[in-house]
């Protein structure tokens, strides 16, 4: 089924209502990893509850405990579960998205405010903290809801949503909630889902859309190297003590090497090798090293082949080291021995790694080369968060939606991607609840999630919305009775 052309026309002639209304959302700075913020993250979840209310959407918010953070004890940000349609003769499907952001200071090098949506209406681009992770994407939902409402559409597919406000940390609390509904069987909140879509990744490139079929999975670690009492002045105890940071640079070095491949004994295990056909696959793709240095800003790849570089991002997996706290990282010189350092680092999984088979590896294998330095100083190796790798048959009858909906809205198919990001949570639902996830993306290569000048371009937020709804209209389409 085609999506009706006044869906489309509406969703083009409001594009400043959809722009206003996510300046209103990035505009709430619900930070999930900073105790501080923790009240707008409550209030975002509040803000969408309302919106989707507006829009004939019975909602309730689901609370998920507490958790610790900063020394304090806090509630966690409800989840927001939603549904709209009881047709038995339409298919059902669960949207997720996160309405939680990452941190963002102006002083970290941003333009604009990042809590202050600009527009910029000379490129077309939009910026703001969320604007591409996870808020736009999540608007786009809206945009979809409120043109079926105003225009007196019946929507072509029941829809059930779940939001969370927790993703950038973890989802802390959402998997129990999850597999306590799925439990439940039809009565439980999601009985009778039929496939999942979640919009919250990104084009491989800037021109070619994306129907996207697996994501990495994570294991996050912290080293901590301790030894003396307190810092020390370096010119009275230099040369004389085991120091810290020496052993923490020592064995962080030992971890990857520049090239990327990963050092830790066994880590590899039961990773195949990728097949002719897979390797076809990927050289298919509208894509190419330089679409990789342009997104990142810099000639940063570490192959001049496409294949490699694919593959090396999204289905290989990777270890990368984030940062040291504890050691000395303002300007000047000044002349200490830090004493206490944790090194953190994690790596990204692809199936059949797991996090609990990878931490296992990780501790014994850095235990024991703690051991050979033969310092005095103490070594703990904490496992911080982690979540297991996701692939999905891309055959099913949802992709072929996604497709379909692409080409009606882009003219052009779309790259099938596997993606080096984390949603932990995408596993949960695919396990739960037995049925196909599909990732939708809405935003590009280079909007920049996570980084300064977080960016959605105005065409992605429109098309996207447009795709979005056009998926649904599709979904009716391919599959008139229950699979
Ligand atoms: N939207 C991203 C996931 C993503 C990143 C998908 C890159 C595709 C490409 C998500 O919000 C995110 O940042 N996830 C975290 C998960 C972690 C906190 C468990 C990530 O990947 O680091
Ligand atoms: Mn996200
Ligand atoms: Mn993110």
């Amino acid at each position: 089924m085609v999506a009706p052309q006044n869906f489309l026309d509406f969703i083009d002639k409001n594009q400043d209502k959809f722009i206003d209304r996510l300046a209103e959302a990035v505009a709430i700075p619900s930070i999930s990893g900073d105790a501080s913020r923790r009240e707008d993250v409550k209030k975002m979840a509040s803000w969408l509850e309302a919106q989707l209310n507006k829009y004939g959407v019975k909602t309730q918010q689901v609370p998920l405990g507490q958790q610790h953070l900063e020394g304090k004890t806090l509630d966690l940000p409800p989840a927001i579960l939603g549904r709209i349609g009881d047709d038995p003769n339409k298919k059902t499907v669960l949207v997720y998205g996160h309405f939680d952001v990452q941190p963002a200071n102006k002083s970290d090098g941003w333009d604009t405010e990042p809590f202050k949506l600009h527009v910029d209406k000379r490129t077309g681009k939009m910026f703001g903290r969320g604007a591409t992770d996870d808020k736009g994407p999540i608007l786009g939902w809206l945009n979809v809801l409120e043109t079926h409402h105003t225009l007196g559409l019946a929507l072509p597919v029941n829809m059930v949503f779940c939001f969370e406000g927790m993703e950038e940390s973890g989802s802390e609390g959402l998997d129990e909630l999850i597999a306590t509904e799925a439990q439940k069987g039809k009565q439980g909140w999601f009985g009778d889902v039929d496939c999942v879509c979640i919009s919250d990744n990104y084009w491989l490139n800037t021109r070619t859309p994306c129907v996207t079929y697996g994501l990495r999975g994570i294991a996050y670690y912290q080293i901590t190297i301790s030894g003396p009492g307190s810092d020390l002045h370096s010119g009275i105890y230099g040369g004389a003590v085991f120091e810290p940071m020496t052993a923490l640079i020592t064995l962080m070095s030992k971890l990857v090497a520049i090239d990327g491949h990963i050092l830790i004994p066994g880590v590899y295990d039961g990773v195949s090798a990728a097949d002719a056909d897979e390797l076809k696959r990927y050289s298919e793709l509208d894509y190419g090293v330089n679409d990789l240095e342009s997104a990142a800003g810099g000639p940063v790849a570490n192959s001049d082949d496409k294949v490699t570089v694919l593959m090396a991002r999204s289905r290989n997996p990777s270890l990368s080291l984030h940062g040291i706290e504890g050691a000395f990282s303002g300007g000047g010189a000044k002349t200490v021995i830090p004493a206490t350092v944790s090194g953190k680092f994690s790596l990204r999984l692809v199936p059949p790694q797991t996090p609990e088979d990878i931490t296992k590896k990780v501790i014994s294998y850095i235990e024991s080369e703690f051991a050979k330095l033969g310092t005095k100083n103490t070594c703990k190796v904490e496992f911080l968060h982690g979540g297991k790798p996701w692939v999905a048959d891309a055959s099913h009858w949802s992709y072929e939606a996604a497709k379909q909906a692409t080409e009606a809205v882009y003219l052009t198919t779309p790259n099938y991607t596997r993606e080096g990001g984390s949603i932990p949570v995408t596993l949960t639902f695919a396990d739960n609840l037995g049925v196909n996830v599909l990732l939708l993306p809405m935003g590009r290569a280079d909007d920049g999630a996570h980084s300064t000048n977080e960016k959605m371009d105005i065409s992605n937020f429109i098309k996207g919305s447009k795709l979005l709804g056009t998926y649904l209209y599709e979904l009716a389409d391919i599959t008139l009775k229950k699979a």
